[in-house]
């Protein structure tokens, strides 16, 4: 898988780990990603002769060596950031649990509890939808850059992540699936996943119980061949 090319080695972006969405200055919603196939990702590829930059939500992670990390917050900040980088590489693998929606407001102090013994005040959270992230970044897309998304689901697998494939405009998805099994313990973290790869030229690479750092290195493979069938190397 050595990348090293006469001109200047490939550039690709890859993205990781949670976004946090604030309530007030201590509080926030996010979701159990941990960031650690986005990171091996990340690692694989430098050493495979990418020029990497790995944009990544708050994890526990450290930075793989050789690898430009540009650290974000939001989903707004993951946005901003990946609009800026995305021109200037030649692939992106947006692995991110993006959070889908974010409180309306953000209080300016913390938020309190009504104090009065006895009383349990009834709370609501108003949320606003995020931006689509590779919604937005495929509107971009110059015809050689190659997108890889992922979906993860609970049903209708191979369906929802074709239907999500194309309204994003993606070349490849990596479907994952959470089952009814697996769901108190998540598809997060170091557990093997079920799912498959399908590009968007129909093909369906499917894997069982896939440990994450194997499923790294198909997904850096499917970057490859991408790569290579549009630029022709
Ligand atoms: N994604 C994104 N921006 C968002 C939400 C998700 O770019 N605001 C990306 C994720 O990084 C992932 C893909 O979209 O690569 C699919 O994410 P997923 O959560 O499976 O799907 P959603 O589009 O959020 O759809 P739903 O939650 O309704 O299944």
């Amino acid at each position: 898988m050595k990348r090293k090319k006469r001109g200047l080695p490939r550039h690709l972006l890859v993205t990781a780990g949670p976004t946090r969405e604030p309530i007030d200055p201590v509080r926030f919603i996010s979701n159990m990603s941990t960031g650690t196939l986005g990171y091996d990702i990340a690692r694989l590829a430098q050493k495979a002769g990418y020029r990497v930059t790995l944009i990544s939500g708050p994890t526990g992670l450290e930075a793989p060596k050789g690898v430009t990390r540009i650290q974000v917050e939001t989903a707004a900040d993951m946005e901003k950031a990946v609009l800026k980088v995305f021109p200037r590489a030649d692939g992106l693998i947006m692995s991110a649990a993006v959070a889908d929606f974010r409180p309306v407001r953000v209080a300016a102090r913390k938020i309190k509890r009504s104090g009065v013994p006895g009383s349990l005040r009834l709370m609501q959270l108003e949320l606003v939808e995020n931006e689509d992230i590779l919604a937005r970044v495929s509107e971009l897309k110059r015809p050689k850059q190659v997108i890889i998304g992922f979906a993860l689901e609970t049903e209708r697998l191979i369906p929802n992540a074709r239907g999500k494939m194309r309204s994003k405009g993606l070349d490849a998805i990596v479907a994952t699936l959470l089952s009814a099994r697996d769901r108190s313990k998540g598809p997060f973290g170091d557990l093997p996943v079920n799912g498959a790869i399908l590009w968007a030229t129909g093909q369906v690479h499917s894997f069982r119980r896939e440990p994450k750092n194997r499923l790294a290195k198909r997904i850096l493979k499917t970057m490859d061949a991408l790569l290579s069938r549009k630029n022709g190397s």
